[in-house]
């Protein structure tokens, strides 16, 4: 059976670790789900899946697609998924509509949204109407534009206060969950030990209650440079690669089959 958001939130209590990635696919999703406690069908597939620079151009559609295909491999773990940009921002009709849409065809547990203090009320919303959120707060991929680029956040103490002070109105507004990305590891420490909800790092150090990173970086399938903060556990474009340049060279020498 698949992890609700309680017994993520019983993992931070019983201080046991959250061990989450992303997924796009059925394949990885049936090869990873055992592994892990959440899995994320990110909008990271936009620069991860379909080679673009920013996620901007992720749909609902896009979501769904990839939703329902890691649906069918996850068995174990929970499974959330991210509202892409501009499907929650406009309006809360908007999100809610989106966000049901979403729900309904994947049957993915939870939303992830990239929160503001505009967006604190759809949290709500969406809670009141059965939708657990997870509130994305520090380094936000769709603000790409306002940041001018992939930018690590918490740098001044007024950005660290609004980060804080956001997540501690995201879990007082109904947030299931925090995903903490891009900031210092002792402003993550700082709102792990402040809300009682779990939260999940990437880029954020080591005292979140769990951590998170896009599968394919991990594998090492996205060609390097990573960012700083993310571990190879194998080289897979290498072994990929290989792979495919010893079946080329089979069928061009009449080797194969
Ligand atoms: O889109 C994504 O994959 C994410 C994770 C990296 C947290 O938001």
């Amino acid at each position: 059976m698949r992890k609700s958001v309680q017994d993520l939130q019983s993992m931070k209590s019983n201080k046991e670790r959250i061990v989450a990635l992303t997924a796009y696919d059925f394949q990885t999703a049936s090869i990873i789900d055992s592994y892990c406690d959440f899995i994320l069908v990110g909008d990271s597939l936009g620069n991860v899946f379909k080679g673009e620079e920013t996620t901007l151009g992720v749909t609902v559609d896009d979501m769904i697609y990839h939703g329902l295909s890691v649906s069918r491999g996850v068995k174990n773990a929970h499974l959330c998924i991210d509202m892409p940009f501009m499907s929650y921002q406009s309006s809360t009709t908007d999100a809610l509509r989106n966000a049901g849409k979403i729900i309904k065809t994947t049957k993915a547990q939870s939303l992830k949204l990239e929160i503001s203090f505009d967006t604190i009320p759809t949290i709500q919303k969406l809670g009141n109407a059965g939708i657990p959120v997870v509130a994305h707060v520090g380094l936000c991929p769709q603000s790409f534009n306002v940041y001018g680029g992939y930018k690590k956040q918490g740098k001044t103490r007024a950005n660290q206060d609004y980060i804080l002070a956001l997540s501690k109105e995201a879990e007082k507004n109904g947030a299931s969950i925090i995903v903490i990305e891009g900031v210092p590891d002792n402003l993550a420490s700082k709102i792990t030990k402040t809300i009682k909800i779990p939260t999940i790092g990437i880029g954020a150090g080591k005292m979140c209650d769990g951590q998170i990173l896009v599968t394919e970086d991990m594998l090492g399938i996205t060609p390097s440079p990573h960012p700083s903060f993310v571990k190879n556990y194998s080289n897979m474009r290498v072994l990929m690669k290989k792979s495919v340049g010893k079946y080329k060279n089979e069928v061009k020498k009449n080797k194969f089959p």
